[in-house]
């Protein structure tokens, strides 16, 4: 059976489309990043974020539709991402999705955000299963065991913090602009990805923390007097130096962290063929080498998808909606963001 899925996601701060085609694969992948409007406020508004994507999702979608030039009587299913996310965001996406489905005469397949983070790398990957995907982005950090297409199950997630929320808040501290995971690499690379200042692993568990290492950094700053706790100002604004050792000296600990996680995992889950390292924080040049060293010391397989394909985005959305119209696992029109 050959299928073209129009895949939607406005679970946060991108309006994003795509399409996907059984036989020709990813034909577009749109989107529109609110990153300008939310930049002043130091992370994601809200109310700000339906507002655009209002706006938006409608060019969005005729942009993906006419980049893979089809005509949306072509498609064959509406997916669009339901949940988790912003409520409202989410609502803009999944009534639009709705709406276009029933007046076209279309199938709808409602997708969890987080299936298609873990499945991004198979977009552009013939990855062998079983394989453990490390999915860290602002707003989850989680390792799965994925055994087959759909088929996944949690091996560990964050107790607190996401890993990109981590670097988010630590570049607020010292006055760095959203998102803070791009600016924290580039200021790391002029001090050659050094461990400065050790800050903290946490324990050697499964599960994920990362607002111990967020209070470390922050600790670690008003020690080096570059920051008062009771104005929460950073002092220090013309120390580049600090900045970027402070950056880089996280980097380190993240890399470490995400090693440790995942020889434990390893070690409960021998069977694993692969890792794939997905989600916004695995844009990351030094960790994806830090990775990529790591499984080959393990003699198992990396993978991580096209930067475009880790920062949210619709190309993966259409992609499991894509398996799962093969699946047959169509959605009702009563389908809900709750
Ligand atoms: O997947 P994503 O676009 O959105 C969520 O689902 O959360 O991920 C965004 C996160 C942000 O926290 C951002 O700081 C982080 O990914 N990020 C990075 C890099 N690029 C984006 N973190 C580390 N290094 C990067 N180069
Ligand atoms: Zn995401």
């Amino acid at each position: 059976m050959n299928y073209k899925i129009l895949g939607i996601e406005s679970s946060c701060d991108e309006t994003a489309a795509a399409v996907y085609d059984s036989e020709k694969k990813l034909l577009s992948n749109e989107l529109f990043s609110q990153i300008d409007l939310h930049k002043e406020f130091g992370g994601v508004i809200p109310e700000i974020a339906s507002r655009s994507h209002l706006e938006k999702i409608v060019p969005i979608v005729e942009s993906a539709l006419n980049k893979a030039g089809v005509a949306l009587d072509e498609i064959d299913a509406v997916a669009v991402t339901t949940k988790p996310g912003l409520p409202g965001s989410l609502s803009v996406g999944t009534s639009f999705a709705k709406a276009i489905a029933w007046s076209a005469g279309k199938k709808i397949i409602g997708i969890n955000h987080l299936e298609g983070h873990v499945f991004s790398a198979c977009i552009e990957n013939d990855i062998p299963f079983p394989f453990l995907a490390l999915t860290v982005s602002g707003g989850h950090s989680s390792m799965y065991l994925v055994k087959g297409l759909g088929d996944f199950e949690l091996v560990a997630t964050t107790i607190d913090d996401a890993a990109g929320e981590a670097f988010d808040k630590v570049a607020k501290m010292m006055n760095l602009p959203y998102p803070g995971g791009p600016v924290i690499e580039k200021l790391a690379a002029t001090v050659g990805f050094e461990d400065f200042f050790s800050y903290p692993r946490g324990k050697k568990k499964l599960h994920f923390s990362f607002s111990g290492l967020k209070t470390a950094v922050l600790y670690d700053l008003v020690k080096q007097g570059a920051y008062d706790l009771k104005t929460k100002q950073f002092l220090k604004d013309d120390d580049q130096e600090l900045k970027a050792k402070v950056s880089s000296s996280l980097l380190v600990c993240m890399g470490d962290v995400f090693k440790q996680k995942i020889k434990l995992a390893l070690a409960e889950h021998p069977e694993v063929k692969a890792l794939s390292f997905v989600g916004g924080v695995a844009c990351n040049q030094y960790l994806r080498d830090v990775l990529s060293n790591f499984c080959k010391g393990r003699k198992i397989e990396c993978y991580y998808p096209s930067r475009r394909l880790c920062t949210d985005n619709a190309g993966m959305i259409a992609f499991v909606g894509h398996y799962k119209a093969l699946q047959n696992k169509f959605s009702d029109f009563d389908i809900s963001i709750l």
